[in-house]
Formats: C-alpha cells, structure tokens, sequence
C-alpha cells in the first residue's frame, strides 16, 4: 500500500503567472493521490489573487489540500481568500485535518499556519512584554492546535501541513538571524506528539530541503524557490524502500524516502 503525495508551497500566484503551473498538474493523477500546498499561495492575500489560485489548483482530478502562509494574510482578506479556494474545492486547514480515502490508505492531513519564534537554545520567550507574551502565545496556540488535529485523526498514514518550519534543518540558506521569524519548535514538538509519517512546510524560500523533527519524523521544505519545480511527490506506504515510509504503528526507525 503506497499514498502518493505531491506538495508545494509559495506559488505566490497574481495575475502576472497564473498559470504556470497548470501544465504539470494536469498531470497530477498520473503521479500522485492528492496535492497538498503549504501556504503563501498568493503575494498579498487579495480576493483577485485567491481567484488566480482558485484558476490554477482548482478542478483538478486529485484532492487539494492546503493551508494559508503570512502573505495570504497581508491584506486582512483571510474569510475571503477562503471562501473563493472553498468555492474551487480546495480544502483549507486551520488547526484541523482532514482524512482522504487514497488506492494506498486513508491518509490524514493535519495543517497550520504555525507562526515564528525560533528553536531550541535561540527562541523567544512569552516574558516581559505584553507584546512579547502575545507573540509566543500565537506561537504556542498555533503548535497546539497542530498537535491536537494530528492526535485527532483516525487513518493509516498521518502527514502534517504547515506553512512555517518545524525545524531549524530546513533552513539552511537563510540568515541565521532570521530563524526566529521562519518556524518555531513547538510546530516540532506537536509533529513529535502524533505517529506522524511525513511534515510539509514552506516560508523559507532560501532554506534546504530536507529535514528531521528531535523525534525523527522526516521534515520536507517544498517551497516552490528551494523545490524548483511544480511540485515533488513522496511516497508513504508500507512497503519499506528508499522511497516509502512506514505507515502508522510500525517502526519509524526504518522510515526514509525521497
Ligand atoms: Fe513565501
Ligand atoms: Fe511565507
């Protein structure tokens, strides 16, 4: 049993390149069971943007799955940027998840925005400051929510959607200074908390592709500048190789793909 999963994440879609994309997930179903995108679909979060990536990753012959990044958040149009991806059959997660019946499995979605607030050792700290109380509360509300969705879901296969990183190791390329505003390590320890098989994150557009949660759980930058293509696919299933993972409650020692 094999889900196939295509990801991407910051398309950052306006009028100027929709459609880009839309030659190669024509063909989607050829390669993948569904298409999981992680955030920052538009440049500034307008209705007319969330319209161009309705156009674009709309009416497709595979399920999408996505979640919001910080610049679908900019112009403060959130209900309306997902109501149009709802009226194009994209499934919008917010600190909930989804489960699809795929050939391979049911496969569990669980997806958050996540917020900043660094990693171990170099990470902010609700003290102080209202603001700074109200910054890591977002950070910690945001790791909970992910971790409740995930420790929800009832399915074979557990994958967890977020726009901003789990890990540090994703990030390699961008300035050191500006981890803190690229993921925290609660997404990490909510990643951790769950028998999750697969972690998506995009935001770190300089960053590197692969990475591990502290538990072990596989972490994949797909932000479409590091992934330079229209989406990778991941293969989970319980077939162990190089390019498969173990499904839930059997030994994530021997997970690994590509
Ligand atoms: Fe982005
Ligand atoms: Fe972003």
């Amino acid at each position: 049993m094999v889900i196939r999963i295509a990801a991407v994440g910051d398309v950052h879609l306006d009028e100027d390149v929709v459609g880009r994309f839309r030659p190669a997930l024509e063909e989607l179903p050829q390669c993948a069971d569904v298409l999981l995108l992680a955030g920052d679909l538009t440049r500034h979060g307008t209705e007319a943007e969330a319209r161009c990536v309705a156009e674009e990753f709309g009416g497709l012959a595979v399920p999408v799955v996505t979640v919001l990044g910080n610049h679908d958040h900019q112009c403060d149009q959130v209900p309306q940027v997902v109501k149009v991806l709802e009226d194009a059959g994209i499934t919008v997660l917010e600190g909930n998840g989804v489960v699809l019946d795929c050939a391979g499995g049911r496969l569990g979605i669980a997806g958050v925005k996540g917020f900043g607030g660094g990693f171990a050792g170099r990470c902010a700290s609700g003290f102080g400051e209202p603001e700074m109380k109200a910054f890591v509360r977002t950070t910690n509300e945001s790791a909970e929510r992910l971790g409740t969705a995930l420790r929800s879901l009832d399915c074979d296969m557990l994958v967890a959607l977020t726009h901003y990183s789990p890990v540090p190791d994703t990030l390699a390329g961008e300035p050191l200074e500006i981890y803190p505003f690229l993921g925290s390590y609660q997404l990490g320890q909510a990643i951790d908390s769950a028998p999750t098989a697969l972690a998506l994150h995009g935001h770190a557009h300089a960053g590197t592709e692969r990475g591990t949660t502290p538990g072990g759980v596989r972490v994949r930058n797909v932000a479409h500048p590091v992934i330079k293509q229209a989406y990778s696919v991941f293969h989970v299933g319980d077939q162990l190789d190089t390019d498969q993972v173990s499904p839930i409650g059997q030994s994530g020692s021997q997970r690994s793909w590509s």
